[in-house]
């Protein structure tokens, strides 16, 4: 049987490739323990930077998989918490970028928006077709779809089980960059080893404190993000990153 993930190292930065792509991608448990498992060591690993997450260029997973789950029955999945092994994914603490090419529906679009950033394909398709399947999405997207993109738009998507480009897609704040299908990858990595160069300790800060802008008031959050820089002045990086801008210099972070 072929690898439900491809896992490849470039320098600091982790590409994962989801390989089922006569399926669409579509997201059962060997991808799911795949993912979760081989990547579990690498984001404890200092010298690992950023994880990219990728699909085929036709899709980058069109949902949870839907011939796994048609015969289950409630106590099955309630009792098996079907989908709660995705929340090890989503709570990687190493930046990840969601590189969507094609479509991200269902259980796609969710998992795409369990990673720090969507940079998408112009070929990129987004949707939570859930309803047209008699259910509703089951990995996060009426959650975090509705903190992204408003809960007008939200309930558009999740009611209506539309598709959306990757044109709304950016103008609605799903997605953070519209890259020409041929370009993506170039620019996905290019970013990933900007994040990979930096400071672990600093970029895992930073992801924490704006993950927290969508979970809490605005006074708790303003607190939690100025001791978070506070705490930042007890590494070594900090110093280093200071004084390589005072001496006009490239800083050597150790993310420690
Ligand atoms: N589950 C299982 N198999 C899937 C699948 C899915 N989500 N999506 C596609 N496939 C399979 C198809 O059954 C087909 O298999 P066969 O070759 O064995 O017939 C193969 O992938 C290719 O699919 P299509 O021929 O349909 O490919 P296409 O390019 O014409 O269309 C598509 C692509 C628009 C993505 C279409 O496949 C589609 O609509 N897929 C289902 C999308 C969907 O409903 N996703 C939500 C799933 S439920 C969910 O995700 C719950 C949750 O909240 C987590």
């Amino acid at each position: 049987m072929e690898n439900p993930i491809i896992v490849e190292r470039k320098e600091r930065v982790v590409i994962v490739t989801l390989n089922r792509p006569a399926a669409r991608n579509a997201l059962n448990s060997d991808i799911m323990n795949a993912v979760t498992s081989e990547l579990a060591p690498l984001d404890r690993d200092p010298d690992v930077g950023c994880f990219v997450l990728r699909g085929s260029d036709k899709a980058f997973a069109a949902g949870a998989d839907i011939k796994e789950m048609a015969e289950k029955s409630f106590s099955e999945m309630y009792s098996e918490d079907f989908f709660a092994a995705w929340d090890r994914f989503a709570a990687f603490r190493t930046p990840k970028i969601a590189a969507v090419s094609g479509y991200a529906l269902g259980g796609g679009c969710e998992l795409a928006m369990m990673c720090d950033m969507i940079f998408a394909a112009d070929n990129a398709m987004f949707g939570q077709p859930e309803i047209k399947l008699g259910v509703i999405p089951g990995m996060g997207g009426s959650q975090r779809l509705t903190r992204l993109v408003g809960k007008s738009k939200a309930m558009d998507m999740v009611l209506t089980g539309r598709m959306m480009d990757a044109v709304e897609a950016e103008r609605c704040g799903l997605v953070a960059r519209v890259i020409p299908a041929d370009q993506l990858m170039d620019e996905v990595l290019k970013a990933a080893q900007t994040i990979a160069g930096y400071s672990k300790i600093a970029t895992t800060a930073a992801r924490e404190a704006v993950d927290r802008a969508l979970e809490t008031s605005l006074r708790e959050g303003l607190l939690f993000e100025r001791r978070l820089f506070h705490s930042l002045f007890a590494t070594a990086d900090q110093k280093e990153g200071m004084k390589a801008f005072v001496e006009k210099r490239v800083a050597d972070f150790k993310g420690k």
